[in-house]
């Protein structure tokens, strides 16, 4: 955060009775990890042929960690420091020093009474855990059947996808909206937001697009555009080029319109390079670590549908040849507000500094953009940014918790009396553009 900035709002939490994270914490947190202990469960045959008694016991100590976990949660016992020895435990256990310190009267920092996004973060993390203190299943993810089930229950959104990217023949400006809007709808197949309850695509993604327009509250989209064009015109075509970066969310469906997206801003020369971001542990039950995302390749260039799987060889071969890269910082996976990514990622803040525009991709993203604050709605969203602003940005995000800035005066209001949980529900979106000042001149 810049010094110069005023405080923010406070955090939001479940210490506020009734409230989404409050709901969040008590309910959809712990089915979560009841579905993690379950889906060991089924495993065990699986660890058994692998890795014989070892693995059984692997399976029995993950488990029992996670349910110490569960009721550590459910009884808001004081959040523990983390202790398997990875790089990133020193950044949690200070991170908790640091939530320890704001408490008031000294009170532990814990499930309930501490911020939500600090919280949901710390409980995926704790899962991880479990898991590294359970060799010889340290590896497992435990979210990747449910993933590739999105993904296979979306094959036929994929192929339209796939088709109209290689068939269509529209203005580029018209294309370039298409794509992005599909994924930003693309956003609602998440699947921590239904506990990890099946959520995917059904319907062709372009054939809805007009329906779903009025949904789109705050739709910034005209200035994107205005970005791209303009590298294009000042450095695009030089032989560093110009890269868009794109902080993925969700495997499944998502990300596959997030690749096609990718896939359209190199085929339409709108950039250079294409820097993706994932996870680089399973996060929040659907997003993408690197071996969802080489998954996805894979599968798409396999597919026996020919434009689905002319894009898989695409994508791969701008794997190779550099065009686009994959990178997992581990900022990504703490619990940090991304106005704290310069003092606390210095690295990853200046390799974004050299972006043309960086695309955050989902709700998650969003609430670590704004700090997960109690704004006000109509605070402009640079302002929630308090100085995250590493190169031109655009959050494409449908809503699924309650913060959300940058409305016009008496939005919100009408949204609340005309559809109580919009902010929750995944049915809104915004496509919420924000460029930094320019540097100012010597002269
Ligand atoms: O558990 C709630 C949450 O953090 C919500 O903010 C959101 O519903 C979901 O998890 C993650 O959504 P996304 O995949 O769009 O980041
Ligand atoms: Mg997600």
């Amino acid at each position: 955060m810049e010094a110069t900035q005023p405080k923010p709002p406070q955090s939001l939490s479940a210490i506020f009775e009734g409230s989404f994270a409050y709901l969040t914490v008590r309910d959809r947190m712990p089915l979560i990890l009841t579905k993690v202990i379950d889906t060991l469960h089924r495993n065990k045959s699986k660890f058994f042929d692998e890795h014989g008694e070892v693995g059984v016991e692997a399976e029995k100590r993950a488990i029992s960690f996670l349910s110490k976990l569960r009721n550590e949660l459910q009884t808001d016992k004081p959040v523990l420091p983390l202790t398997d020895g990875a790089e990133d435990v020193d950044h949690w256990n200070q991170y908790m020093q640091r939530q320890q310190g704001l408490m008031e009267d000294q009170q532990p920092v814990s499930w309930f009474k501490s911020p939500w996004l600090y919280m949901e973060c710390y409980m995926y993390r704790r899962i991880q855990e479990a898991l590294w203190l359970s060799p010889p299943v340290a590896d497992f993810d435990v979210f990747k059947e449910s993933k590739t089930k999105s993904f296979f229950e979306s094959q036929q959104a994929t192929k339209s996808l796939c088709m109209y990217l290689k068939s269509n023949k529209k203005p580029l400006t018209e294309q370039f909206l298409t794509f992005l809007q599909v994924s930003l709808w693309g956003n609602k197949c998440d699947l921590s937001i239904s506990a990890g309850q099946d959520n995917f695509q059904k319907t062709s993604p372009i054939d809805t697009l007009e329906d779903l327009q009025r949904f789109i509250l705050v739709d910034n989209s005209a200035e994107v555009w205005a970005v791209l064009m303009a590298t294009q015109t000042s450095g695009g075509t030089e032989s560093n080029g110009a890269k868009v970066d794109i902080i993925l969310d969700n495997a499944g469906f998502e990300l596959v319109t997030d690749l096609v997206l990718a896939d359209f801003i190199i085929s339409a020369g709108l950039a250079k390079e294409v820097r993706f971001h994932g996870k680089s542990i399973p996060w929040f039950v659907s997003d993408v670590n690197k071996q969802d995302f080489n998954w996805t390749v894979m599968q798409t260039m396999a597919s026996n549908h020919k434009e689905t799987s002319a894009c898989g060889v695409q994508w791969k071969r701008y794997l190779k040849e550099g065009v686009w890269s994959y990178h997992d910082h581990r900022f990504w996976t703490l619990p940090h507000a991304f106005w704290d990514m310069a003092t606390e990622a210095p690295d990853l803040y200046s390799s974004l500094q050299s972006s043309s525009l960086i695309l955050f991709k989902g709700d998650l993203n969003y609430r670590k953009l704004t700090g997960d604050r109690n704004w006000e709605h109509t605070v402009p969203f640079g302002r929630a940014l308090m100085g995250f602003h590493p190169a031109p940005l655009c959050s494409i995000r449908t809503l699924k918790a309650n913060v959300q800035v940058g409305l016009q005066p008496g939005q919100a209001e009408k949204l609340t009396s005309q559809d109580p949980d919009w902010m929750t529900s995944g049915k809104y979106a915004v496509i919420q553009f924000f460029s930094p000042p320019k540097e100012q001149g010597c002269s």
